[in-house]
């Protein structure tokens, strides 16, 4: 099929670019000695999640027992769930996935691990679980040292689950600047400390499990860390490009739309909005980049409209033209799709239903 022929608003994403994504961070994690288990919530397409595996992943990670459910289709036999798993219909689905699959969780309390150990117990299923702790994001995770450390040890007397190691999130990591770099230093500081306390207590540290794309080029100087979870790294969007982590070449998708209406002096409106790219916002102003008008400026939405202000918008635009933005937040954006489609130049190769959309339980 030809491009032209795809209705709109659509995600394309660029084949030939996605695939040097994926091989560029295959390579680096080789070279640098890291496993890599990407996190599959920017994607939720099972057939992506096993070209990550064909490509050398050790396995994948997903956030939510639902995701963890439609990423089995993927033929993972290593997977982790990346978020406390808490309350009874969670643990009655958890224990069916740790049955067709390795699992692992990782938790930040003494009560979720007793639940998912009791679960498994149960069930007659292991799950690994790894102790999360917060390196100064503030989400969730229990203070590095004495804390994760009384966690790991409470975990490695419970039956039903096995202490793998730790896990936490670099999310407040996101500029290179001297302060980026000396929260870097700190947190190779923070880990590999808090990795020689475990072992000093005699526990096991065979996983220590972080990484994310703002950070994903400077994995390797985390010591201690054995493996990395970077998830928008496959596309990569305009924040991606706004912490430096990639150039505007490197962003594989992008939301194909079409110009509904040059009314208004000094704007054109799109055939997406909120609905269509999400509300999250960016460090910069602006919703997106349009990608054949660089120097505009998509300003508001409404749930189906994109404003998009330039002063010539009605010389340079006509209704019926179509655009390809690049969205803030890319994983947002594909939960909001029933698909998406694969391009290479001006051909459709690829349609894939994106799977776990709305996969939030
Ligand atoms: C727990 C966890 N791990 C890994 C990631 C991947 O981060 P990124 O999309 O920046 O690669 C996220 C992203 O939200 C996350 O929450």
């Amino acid at each position: 099929m030809h491009i032209s022929e795809l209705d709109t608003p659509a995600i394309v994403i660029d084949l030939d670019i996605m695939e040097r994504n994926l091989l560029r961070m295959a390579e680096y994690t080789k070279l640098h000695g890291l496993r890599l288990r990407p996190h599959t919530k920017t994607h939720k397409i099972p057939a992506l999640g096993s070209r990550q595996l064909a490509l050398g992943a050790v396995g994948l990670t997903v956030a939510k027992v639902s995701e963890a459910e439609v990423m089995l289709e993927s033929g993972v036999e290593d997977l982790l769930i990346a978020y406390p798993v808490i309350g009874a219909p969670k643990l009655a689905r958890v224990v069916e996935v740790a049955k067709k699959t390795r699992l692992t969780i990782s938790v930040d309390s003494l009560e979720a691990a007793q639940w998912i150990a009791a679960a498994a117990d149960k069930a007659g299923v292991k799950i690994h679980l790894l102790v999360e702790m917060d390196v100064g994001l503030g989400r969730v995770g229990v203070k590095p040292g004495a804390d994760a450390v009384a966690l790991a040890a409470a975990i490695d007397k419970l039956d039903g689950v096995d202490l793998e190691g730790l896990a936490f999130y670099p999310g407040h990591l996101k500029d290179w600047s001297a302060d980026g770099k000396a929260k870097m230093a700190a947190l190779s500081e923070t880990v590999s400390s808090t990795v020689d306390q475990l072992k000093a207590a005699g526990l096991e540290v065979r996983v220590v499990s972080g990484g994310s794309t703002p950070t994903e080029w400077h994995a390797h100087e985390v010591h201690g860390m054995t493996e990395v979870r970077p998830g928008t790294y496959i596309f990569n969007d305009r924040n991606t490009i706004l912490c430096g982590a990639c150039g505007i070449d490197d962003c594989a998708a992008t939301i194909l739309a079409t110009v509904v209406s040059t009314s208004v002096d000094g704007q054109f409106i799109i055939d997406g909005g909120s609905k269509t790219f999400s509300s999250d916002k960016s460090a910069e102003p602006g919703h997106g980049i349009v990608m054949q008008a660089k120097d505009a400026h998509f300003a508001r939405m409404n749930e189906e409209h994109g404003y998009v202000e330039l002063p010539e918008a009605r010389s340079r635009f006509k209704v019926g033209d179509r655009v390809n933005v690049l969205p803030n937040h890319i994983c947002v954006a594909m939960n909001l799709h029933e698909q998406v489609y694969g391009v290479r130049g001006e051909t459709v190769e690829r349609m894939w239903p994106v799977a776990a959309r709305g996969k939030l339980q």
